[in-house]
Protein backbone atom coordinates (compact mmCIF):
# COMPACT_ATOMS: atom_id res chain seq x y z
CA UNK A 1 0.00 0.00 0.00
CA UNK A 2 2.60 2.19 0.89
CA UNK A 3 4.44 2.02 -2.70
CA UNK A 4 1.11 2.28 -4.25
CA UNK A 5 0.55 5.94 -2.33
CA UNK A 6 4.40 6.87 -2.62
CA UNK A 7 3.94 6.36 -6.36
CA UNK A 8 1.95 8.86 -7.87
CA UNK A 9 3.77 12.04 -5.53
CA UNK A 10 7.08 10.87 -6.52
CA UNK A 11 6.18 11.00 -10.68
CA UNK A 12 4.28 14.50 -10.22
CA UNK A 13 8.12 15.33 -8.59
CA UNK A 14 9.27 13.93 -11.46
CA UNK A 15 7.14 15.34 -13.77
CA UNK A 16 7.81 18.80 -13.08
CA UNK A 17 11.81 18.42 -13.21
CA UNK A 18 11.76 15.83 -17.09
CA UNK A 19 10.90 19.00 -19.49
CA UNK A 20 14.30 20.73 -18.80
CA UNK A 21 16.54 17.39 -18.12
CA UNK A 22 15.32 15.99 -21.55
CA UNK A 23 16.00 19.02 -23.59
CA UNK A 24 19.19 19.02 -22.52
CA UNK A 25 19.57 15.29 -22.76
CA UNK A 26 18.59 15.92 -26.22
CA UNK A 27 20.60 18.04 -27.71
CA UNK A 28 23.91 16.46 -25.77
CA UNK A 29 23.52 12.99 -26.37
CA UNK A 30 21.42 12.68 -29.87
CA UNK A 31 23.57 14.43 -32.42
CA UNK A 32 21.77 11.97 -34.84
CA UNK A 33 18.13 13.06 -33.83
CA UNK A 34 19.10 16.90 -33.65
CA UNK A 35 20.61 16.40 -37.58
CA UNK A 36 17.52 14.71 -38.63
CA UNK A 37 15.18 17.28 -40.72
CA UNK A 38 11.28 16.67 -40.32
CA UNK A 39 9.08 17.80 -43.05
CA UNK A 40 6.05 19.49 -42.60
CA UNK A 41 4.18 18.32 -45.74
CA UNK A 42 5.28 14.66 -47.67
CA UNK A 43 7.87 15.49 -50.27
CA UNK A 44 8.42 11.47 -51.56
CA UNK A 45 6.02 8.40 -51.68
CA UNK A 46 8.10 6.57 -49.12
CA UNK A 47 8.56 9.36 -46.60
CA UNK A 48 8.18 7.96 -43.12
CA UNK A 49 4.92 9.75 -41.35
CA UNK A 50 5.40 10.68 -38.02
CA UNK A 51 2.37 11.07 -35.87
CA UNK A 52 2.85 12.14 -32.05
CA UNK A 53 -0.35 10.87 -30.14
CA UNK A 54 -1.75 13.20 -27.59
CA UNK A 55 -2.66 11.61 -23.95
CA UNK A 56 -6.35 10.54 -25.54
CA UNK A 57 -4.78 9.27 -27.98
CA UNK A 58 -5.43 11.43 -31.21
CA UNK A 59 -3.11 13.12 -33.34
CA UNK A 60 -1.50 15.97 -31.71
CA UNK A 61 1.56 16.56 -34.32
CA UNK A 62 2.82 14.91 -37.80
CA UNK A 63 6.08 15.33 -39.61
CA UNK A 64 7.54 13.14 -42.60
CA UNK A 65 11.41 11.99 -42.71
CA UNK A 66 12.80 11.19 -45.90
CA UNK A 67 14.05 7.94 -46.84
CA UNK A 68 17.88 9.39 -47.33
CA UNK A 69 17.64 10.56 -43.75
CA UNK A 70 16.59 7.50 -42.09
CA UNK A 71 19.58 5.99 -43.69
CA UNK A 72 22.01 8.54 -41.73
CA UNK A 73 20.93 6.91 -38.66
CA UNK A 74 22.73 4.17 -36.81
CA UNK A 75 21.52 1.13 -39.14
CA UNK A 76 22.38 -2.90 -38.67
CA UNK A 77 22.66 -5.78 -41.27
CA UNK A 78 21.24 -9.14 -40.45
CA UNK A 79 20.65 -12.18 -42.41
CA UNK A 80 17.31 -13.95 -41.71
CA UNK A 81 16.58 -17.86 -42.95
CA UNK A 82 12.99 -17.18 -43.72
CA UNK A 83 11.50 -13.44 -44.14
CA UNK A 84 7.79 -14.06 -43.35
CA UNK A 85 6.27 -11.83 -46.05
CA UNK A 86 7.99 -13.32 -49.52
CA UNK A 87 8.50 -16.61 -47.52
CA UNK A 88 12.41 -16.08 -49.15
CA UNK A 89 16.31 -16.34 -47.51
CA UNK A 90 16.94 -12.13 -46.85
CA UNK A 91 19.51 -9.91 -46.17
CA UNK A 92 17.97 -6.94 -43.65
CA UNK A 93 19.46 -3.14 -43.13
CA UNK A 94 17.50 -1.57 -40.63
CA UNK A 95 17.42 0.50 -37.65
CA UNK A 96 16.79 -1.06 -33.94
CA UNK A 97 13.00 -0.20 -32.80
CA UNK A 98 15.32 0.41 -29.48
CA UNK A 99 17.39 3.31 -31.55
CA UNK A 100 13.97 5.03 -32.58
CA UNK A 101 12.46 5.23 -29.52
CA UNK A 102 16.38 7.34 -28.97
CA UNK A 103 15.33 9.21 -32.08
CA UNK A 104 12.70 10.25 -31.64
CA UNK A 105 13.54 11.24 -28.17
CA UNK A 106 11.27 8.65 -26.19
CA UNK A 107 10.62 10.56 -22.52
CA UNK A 108 7.91 9.75 -20.37
CA UNK A 109 5.02 11.08 -22.72
CA UNK A 110 5.64 8.03 -24.88
CA UNK A 111 6.60 4.65 -24.59
CA UNK A 112 4.77 2.94 -27.46
CA UNK A 113 5.65 2.83 -31.09
CA UNK A 114 2.85 1.87 -33.48
CA UNK A 115 3.23 0.95 -37.11
CA UNK A 116 0.16 1.52 -40.15
CA UNK A 117 -0.14 -0.23 -42.75
CA UNK A 118 -1.77 1.20 -45.96
CA UNK A 119 -4.47 -1.56 -45.32
CA UNK A 120 -5.68 -0.24 -42.10
CA UNK A 121 -3.52 -3.21 -40.13
CA UNK A 122 -2.04 -1.98 -36.64
CA UNK A 123 0.90 -2.93 -34.96
CA UNK A 124 2.23 -1.94 -31.67
CA UNK A 125 5.96 -2.23 -30.33
CA UNK A 126 6.08 -1.77 -26.53
CA UNK A 127 9.37 -1.78 -24.57
CA UNK A 128 9.02 -4.99 -23.28
CA UNK A 129 8.13 -6.21 -26.55
CA UNK A 130 11.33 -4.47 -28.17
CA UNK A 131 13.39 -5.77 -25.40
CA UNK A 132 12.80 -9.73 -26.08
CA UNK A 133 12.58 -9.59 -30.13
CA UNK A 134 14.80 -6.82 -31.39
CA UNK A 135 12.38 -5.55 -34.19
CA UNK A 136 14.23 -3.69 -37.05
CA UNK A 137 12.04 -1.34 -39.56
CA UNK A 138 13.29 -2.34 -42.54
CA UNK A 139 15.58 -0.12 -44.94
CA UNK A 140 17.35 -2.46 -47.13
CA UNK A 141 16.10 -5.42 -48.55
CA UNK A 142 18.58 -7.36 -50.40
CA UNK A 143 20.59 -4.40 -50.36
CA UNK A 144 18.01 -2.66 -52.35
CA UNK A 145 15.33 0.46 -51.60
CA UNK A 146 12.16 -0.27 -51.33
CA UNK A 147 11.34 0.33 -55.05
CA UNK A 148 12.71 -2.85 -55.66
CA UNK A 149 11.88 -4.82 -52.99
CA UNK A 150 10.04 -8.03 -53.89
CA UNK A 151 6.02 -8.34 -53.05
CA UNK A 152 4.78 -10.66 -50.59
CA UNK A 153 3.69 -14.28 -51.31
CA UNK A 154 0.08 -12.84 -51.27
CA UNK A 155 1.65 -10.35 -54.18
CA UNK A 156 0.90 -7.39 -51.74
CA UNK A 157 3.31 -4.33 -51.54
CA UNK A 158 5.99 -5.54 -49.13
CA UNK A 159 7.11 -1.58 -49.03
CA UNK A 160 7.47 1.71 -48.24
CA UNK A 161 8.36 0.01 -44.95
CA UNK A 162 8.08 -2.98 -42.95
CA UNK A 163 9.35 -4.46 -39.38
CA UNK A 164 10.99 -7.42 -39.34
CA UNK A 165 13.09 -9.66 -37.42
CA UNK A 166 16.54 -11.33 -37.17
CA UNK A 167 14.79 -14.39 -35.62
CA UNK A 168 11.99 -14.90 -33.39
CA UNK A 169 11.17 -16.90 -31.14
CA UNK A 170 7.85 -17.31 -29.58
CA UNK A 171 7.78 -16.34 -25.75
CA UNK A 172 3.88 -18.16 -24.79
CA UNK A 173 1.59 -20.24 -26.00
CA UNK A 174 -1.92 -20.11 -24.37
CA UNK A 175 -4.72 -22.39 -26.34
CA UNK A 176 -3.94 -22.30 -30.15
CA UNK A 177 -2.57 -19.27 -30.22
CA UNK A 178 1.44 -18.57 -30.13
CA UNK A 179 3.25 -15.75 -29.70
CA UNK A 180 3.47 -13.89 -33.24
CA UNK A 181 6.46 -12.16 -34.78
CA UNK A 182 4.72 -8.68 -35.42
CA UNK A 183 5.66 -7.86 -38.75
CA UNK A 184 3.71 -5.67 -40.91
CA UNK A 185 4.44 -4.81 -44.68
CA UNK A 186 2.72 -1.79 -45.86
CA UNK A 187 4.15 0.42 -43.75
CA UNK A 188 2.95 4.19 -43.95
CA UNK A 189 3.37 5.78 -40.66
CA UNK A 190 4.70 5.60 -36.83
CA UNK A 191 2.40 6.86 -34.14
CA UNK A 192 4.48 7.62 -31.15
CA UNK A 193 1.92 6.40 -28.40
CA UNK A 194 1.67 5.72 -24.67
CA UNK A 195 0.91 2.09 -23.57
CA UNK A 196 -2.09 3.04 -21.65
CA UNK A 197 -3.51 4.79 -24.82
CA UNK A 198 -2.38 1.93 -26.63
CA UNK A 199 -2.21 -2.39 -25.45
CA UNK A 200 -3.07 -1.05 -21.89
CA UNK A 201 -6.70 0.29 -22.98
CA UNK A 202 -7.00 -4.34 -23.88
CA UNK A 203 -6.65 -4.65 -19.79
CA UNK A 204 -9.86 -5.65 -18.29
CA UNK A 205 -11.82 -3.25 -15.80
CA UNK A 206 -13.00 -6.29 -14.45
CA UNK A 207 -12.27 -9.75 -13.77
CA UNK A 208 -8.69 -8.81 -13.98
CA UNK A 209 -7.30 -11.31 -11.28
CA UNK A 210 -8.81 -14.12 -13.39
CA UNK A 211 -6.41 -16.30 -15.35
CA UNK A 212 -8.44 -17.16 -17.99
CA UNK A 213 -9.85 -13.45 -18.57
CA UNK A 214 -5.91 -12.91 -18.18
CA UNK A 215 -5.18 -15.11 -21.27
CA UNK A 216 -7.70 -13.76 -23.44
CA UNK A 217 -6.21 -9.82 -23.06
CA UNK A 218 -2.83 -11.33 -24.15
CA UNK A 219 -4.29 -13.65 -27.00
CA UNK A 220 -6.58 -9.86 -27.37
CA UNK A 221 -3.19 -7.76 -27.42
CA UNK A 222 -0.71 -10.12 -29.31
CA UNK A 223 -3.53 -10.97 -32.67
CA UNK A 224 -6.89 -9.58 -32.24
CA UNK A 225 -5.78 -5.64 -31.89
CA UNK A 226 -4.04 -5.79 -35.06
CA UNK A 227 -7.05 -5.71 -37.04
CA UNK A 228 -9.73 -4.97 -34.42
CA UNK A 229 -10.22 -1.41 -33.10
CA UNK A 230 -11.31 -0.23 -29.95
CA UNK A 231 -12.46 3.23 -30.72
CA UNK A 232 -8.72 4.78 -31.53
CA UNK A 233 -6.82 1.86 -30.43
CA UNK A 234 -5.78 -1.08 -32.74
CA UNK A 235 -6.41 -1.84 -36.47
CA UNK A 236 -9.43 -0.82 -38.80
CA UNK A 237 -9.12 -3.83 -40.84
CA UNK A 238 -12.31 -6.38 -38.91
CA UNK A 239 -15.42 -5.31 -36.72
CA UNK A 240 -14.86 -3.07 -33.77
CA UNK A 241 -14.11 -4.36 -30.58
CA UNK A 242 -17.51 -3.39 -29.08
CA UNK A 243 -19.43 -5.25 -31.37
CA UNK A 244 -17.20 -8.25 -30.91
CA UNK A 245 -17.77 -8.18 -27.21
CA UNK A 246 -21.93 -8.52 -27.63
CA UNK A 247 -21.06 -11.27 -29.54
CA UNK A 248 -19.23 -12.86 -27.22
CA UNK A 249 -22.16 -12.93 -25.11
CA UNK A 250 -24.61 -13.16 -27.68
CA UNK A 251 -23.24 -16.35 -29.47
CA UNK A 252 -20.51 -17.64 -26.83
CA UNK A 253 -19.58 -20.72 -28.37
CA UNK A 254 -18.51 -19.43 -31.55
CA UNK A 255 -16.32 -16.65 -30.42
CA UNK A 256 -15.08 -18.90 -28.37
CA UNK A 257 -13.78 -21.08 -31.11
CA UNK A 258 -12.53 -18.04 -32.74
CA UNK A 259 -10.88 -16.85 -29.57
CA UNK A 260 -9.29 -20.28 -29.29
CA UNK A 261 -7.92 -21.20 -32.61
CA UNK A 262 -7.31 -17.72 -34.06
CA UNK A 263 -5.56 -18.82 -37.20
CA UNK A 264 -8.66 -19.67 -38.13
CA UNK A 265 -9.88 -15.80 -38.47
CA UNK A 266 -6.57 -14.82 -40.72
CA UNK A 267 -7.87 -12.81 -43.16
CA UNK A 268 -5.97 -14.78 -46.38
CA UNK A 269 -7.69 -18.49 -44.76
CA UNK A 270 -11.17 -16.56 -44.52
CA UNK A 271 -10.33 -16.20 -48.21
CA UNK A 272 -9.09 -19.51 -49.15
CA UNK A 273 -11.88 -20.88 -46.99
CA UNK A 274 -14.70 -18.95 -49.16
C1 LIG B 1 -5.47 -10.14 -39.78
C2 LIG B 1 -6.59 -9.40 -39.24
C3 LIG B 1 -7.41 -10.01 -38.12
C4 LIG B 1 -6.96 -10.51 -36.92
C5 LIG B 1 -5.53 -10.62 -36.42
C6 LIG B 1 -8.15 -10.90 -36.18
N1 LIG B 1 -9.26 -10.65 -36.93
FE1 LIG B 1 -11.17 -10.98 -36.35
N2 LIG B 1 -11.80 -10.40 -38.18
C7 LIG B 1 -11.02 -9.81 -39.15
C8 LIG B 1 -11.86 -9.37 -40.24
C9 LIG B 1 -11.37 -8.67 -41.51
C10 LIG B 1 -13.17 -9.74 -39.89
C11 LIG B 1 -14.47 -9.48 -40.68
C12 LIG B 1 -14.53 -10.28 -41.93
C13 LIG B 1 -14.45 -11.75 -41.70
O1 LIG B 1 -15.28 -12.32 -40.96
O2 LIG B 1 -13.57 -12.38 -42.32
C14 LIG B 1 -13.11 -10.41 -38.60
C15 LIG B 1 -14.18 -10.94 -37.93
C16 LIG B 1 -14.15 -11.44 -36.65
C17 LIG B 1 -15.30 -11.95 -35.93
C18 LIG B 1 -16.68 -12.05 -36.48
C19 LIG B 1 -17.36 -10.76 -36.25
C20 LIG B 1 -18.78 -10.75 -36.71
O3 LIG B 1 -19.28 -9.64 -36.95
O4 LIG B 1 -19.35 -11.82 -36.84
C21 LIG B 1 -14.87 -12.31 -34.68
C22 LIG B 1 -15.71 -12.88 -33.53
C23 LIG B 1 -13.46 -12.01 -34.62
N3 LIG B 1 -13.06 -11.49 -35.84
C24 LIG B 1 -12.69 -12.19 -33.50
C25 LIG B 1 -11.33 -12.05 -33.52
C26 LIG B 1 -10.51 -12.39 -32.38
C27 LIG B 1 -11.03 -12.86 -31.02
C28 LIG B 1 -9.23 -12.19 -32.78
C29 LIG B 1 -7.95 -12.45 -31.98
C30 LIG B 1 -7.83 -13.80 -31.48
C31 LIG B 1 -9.24 -11.74 -34.17
N4 LIG B 1 -10.54 -11.66 -34.56
C32 LIG B 1 -8.11 -11.44 -34.92
C33 LIG B 1 -9.67 -9.63 -39.12
C34 LIG B 1 -8.86 -10.09 -38.10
Amino acid sequence: MKVRLLLPITGLAIGSMLPRVLVVALFTCNTNAASLQPSETRQQWEDLEVITLDPQGNPAKTVYYSYDQLLTLPTVTVKTDRDPNTKTPATYAGIYLSDLFEVFGADASFDVIGTNSLDKYKQYYDRDYVARHRPILLLKFDGKAPDDWPQTEARNMLGPYCVVHESFSPSETIYGYVEEPRSPYAVVSLELTGFSQSLGRFTPKASGNDPEVVKGQKIAVGSCSACHNLRNVGGQMGTPWAVLAASAVTSKDNFRKKVIDPSSLHVMSNMASA
